[in-house]
């Protein structure tokens, strides 16, 4: 073996891995027929066909496709009734849509730390956080890999919640044989450029529940009811409708996802089981995830197996092998939109977020995480044993060399 390319060997990885999204087949005649064909927006076919296939796709009686994944939890947060003053427990570890949705409906985000093995809101502390202003919960299903769907819904049952499932990464995943999003009163999809199903932007709601679809459908057609007159607003609504052209680029997709599905199962397996040996912590899954995403793969370094080497060390060997690896989400209550600087959401100003600490979410965000996205899980045998044999060539010079680390 080679010595590490950091310290001037030859890189284990010297072209380029696929990128993300890709032109499938199809996409290009949906397009040019939407074009010519159909409505660009209001009333078009296209859209309409998007929604029924997603909804089929999801297991969920309907879906309302929305313009962005934000957007969706927007619309979901409000047509759940979520308003001013109430508050909606969220993970910490996440995009910063899921809590920003959160404010934007008036309400205040209340974080739960996460279970280190899944990097999902942690199901065990999710009760000590319920008050008699808690109105929901949004589990969200990180890299696409579903959060602990029985004890959540347990326990928002309980205390009479809502659970809005925040599945942006996790097209197609299962809980327990059924798809994600309408496990409880419905969830959300983004169809954002790096997404498993990409328009470039996009999103969606899905639900059983047709008063809730109902309620999404005002909050996101600027107050309309669904039966009402065009000029008649009920609420305050945005226009978060979808293009036909996303619709467009999307439907092709159904005939290419179980297919890319099967392969990222397939590599997360190989992955998994090459990289356990070596050292490094894979994340599990619960017992009842019938189907995972794998949006995003993702694992932990500890320092404390490898010479206290720190995580970024390792990044930086790992990235001149040509592999990019990188550490993902900080903590959400860190950033300056919950340091009640600003003047837009005065009951922030009430509450002190430098306060909060999820240590969990601390450790790995800080010190432990480490992700590769899904084009490297996409890759043929051979990209998976280009990754693998990075890893495995970086992690024995961290066993081996650590004195070389020292610089
Ligand atoms: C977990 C999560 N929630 C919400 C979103 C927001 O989706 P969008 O980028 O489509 O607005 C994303 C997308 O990045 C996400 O990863």
């Amino acid at each position: 073996m080679s010595d590490l390319a950091l310290f001037g060997g030859d890189p284990v990885r010297k072209t380029p891995f696929s990128s993300w999204p890709r032109v499938v087949s199809g996409q290009k005649e949906k397009l040019v027929n939407t074009l010519i064909n159909d409505s660009w927006g209001i009333g078009s076919e296209t859209i309409k066909e998007l929604e029924d296939k997603f909804a089929i796709f999801q297991d969920a009686k309907n879906c309302i496709a929305i313009n962005t994944g934000t957007n969706a939890l927007w619309v979901a947060l409000k047509a759940a009734g979520v308003t001013s003053g109430d508050e909606v427990i969220l993970p910490p570890y996440t995009f910063i849509a899921t809590a920003t949705a959160v404010l934007t409906a008036n309400a205040t985000p209340v974080f739960v730390d996460i279970d280190p093995d899944t990097f999902n809101i942690d199901s065990n502390l999710i009760e000590s956080a319920i008050t008699d202003r808690t109105k929901a919960i949004i589990p969200v299903h990180v890299g696409g890999n579903p959060a602990d769907m029985e004890r959540i819904i347990g326990i928002a049952n309980k205390y009479n919640l809502i659970i809005i499932e925040d599945a942006a990464q996790a097209h197609g995943a299962e809980w327990d044989g059924k798809k994600v999003g309408a496990l409880h009163k419905g969830g959300i999809f983004s169809f954002q450029s790096s997404k498993n199903m990409s328009a470039g932007e996009g999103g969606a709601v899905v639900s059983n529940d047709e008063d809730f679809m109902d309620a999404c459908f005002a909050y996101y057609n600027c107050g309309r009811n669904r039966d009402g007159d065009w000029y008649e607003h009920h609420i305050v609504g945005g226009n978060h409708r979808m293009s036909s052209m996303a619709a467009s680029l999307l439907i092709p997709q159904f005939q290419t996802i179980e297919h890319d599905m099967r392969i990222r199962d397939k590599n997360r397996e190989k992955l998994d089981k090459s990289l356990s040996d070596m050292g490094l912590e894979i994340t599990h899954r619960y017992k009842q995830v019938t189907r995972e995403a794998n949006h995003l793969y993702l694992l932990r370094y500890k320092e404390e197996k490898f010479n206290d080497i720190s995580r970024e060390k390792f990044f930086d060997a790992m990235r001149a092998e040509g592999v990019y690896t990188y550490a993902g989400y900080n903590p959400l209550y860190r950033e300056e939109v919950f340091q009640g600087k600003g003047d837009d959401f005065p009951w922030l100003k009430n509450l002190n977020y430098s306060n909060i600490s999820c240590p969990v979410t601390e450790q790995i965000s800080d010190y432990q995480s480490v992700w590769l996205t899904q084009n490297h899980i996409l890759g043929d045998d051979s990209d998976i044993q280009d990754i693998i044999n990075t890893f495995e060539k970086v992690t024995i010079a961290l066993n081996k060399n650590p004195e070389k680390f020292d610089i």
